[in-house]
């Protein structure tokens, strides 16, 4: 099992599909489940800072991710999930502790299930899996992260994107339940100045030779 945390724009999804990819494992992208209970709570016209609401929203939420699809009770939310409302209620959802039980609960029964892959999000290495095999924790300056999201949604100008991340960054590391911090054995790797194929290398080098089909 190989976890990847970090804060947005840091290159986690970009790095963890990759790594996926590289090592032939499956791929969990953990904030698209966040997104999802934030995507359910705005659809039933709920209050994402209603702990209750958005606990029920993830409980009953079915949730299919594939690789190119997040299918959120029967509806293709992939767009959706990665757009400005989503994203400004997602935080709120993620500090709240019901929602997180629920969502580490998943998540160790997906891991389970296939036995290890690729999982990325906040809190793998500290508190979904703290047994994990490799736990990297990817970093960037600010205004990298900034720019890097800001290429991603086409719609939001840089000084919007760059707010939000901030933003993001206090909401994550400051709330009570598994704030967004590295765990003590987790390899540190600042992605500022490295291309996506430099950082999957290093990762892929860090593991065990066993597990590493190169
Ligand atoms: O990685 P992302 O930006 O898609 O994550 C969306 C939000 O979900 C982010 O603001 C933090 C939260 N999150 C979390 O709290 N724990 C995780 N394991 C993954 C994401």
């Amino acid at each position: 099992m190989i976890a990847i945390d970090g804060p947005a724009g840091s290159g986690k999804s970009t790095v963890a599909r990759a790594v996926a990819d590289r090592l032939a494992l499956p791929y969990l992208d953990t904030g698209a489940m966040y997104r999802s209970v934030a995507f359910t709570v705005l659809r039933a016209a709920g209050d994402p800072d209603d702990l209750e609401f958005s606990a029920n929203a993830a409980r009953s939420m079915e949730l299919n991710l594939s690789d190119d699809q997040v299918v959120v009770n029967g509806v293709d939310a992939t767009l959706q999930i990665r757009g400005p409302e989503v994203t400004r209620a997602v935080s709120a959802v993620a500090a709240n502790p019901l929602v997180r039980r629920e969502m580490v609960s998943r998540q160790r029964e997906w891991i389970e299930r296939r036995g290890g892959g690729v999982l990325e999000g906040r809190d793998i290495g500290t508190v979904v899996f703290p047994d994990a095999e490799l736990k990297v924790y990817l970093t960037a300056d600010e205004s990298v992260r900034a720019q890097r999201r800001a290429k991603e949604v086409t719609d939001l100008d840089y000084q919007t994107v760059a707010a939000d991340i901030t933003r993001r960054d206090t909401v994550d590391s400051t709330r009570d339940v598994a704030p967004l911090t590295e765990a003590d054995d987790a390899i540190i790797i600042d992605t500022t100045r490295l291309t996506v194929e430099e950082v999957v290398t290093r990762i892929v080098e860090l593991l065990p030779s066993s597990d590493a089909e190169q």
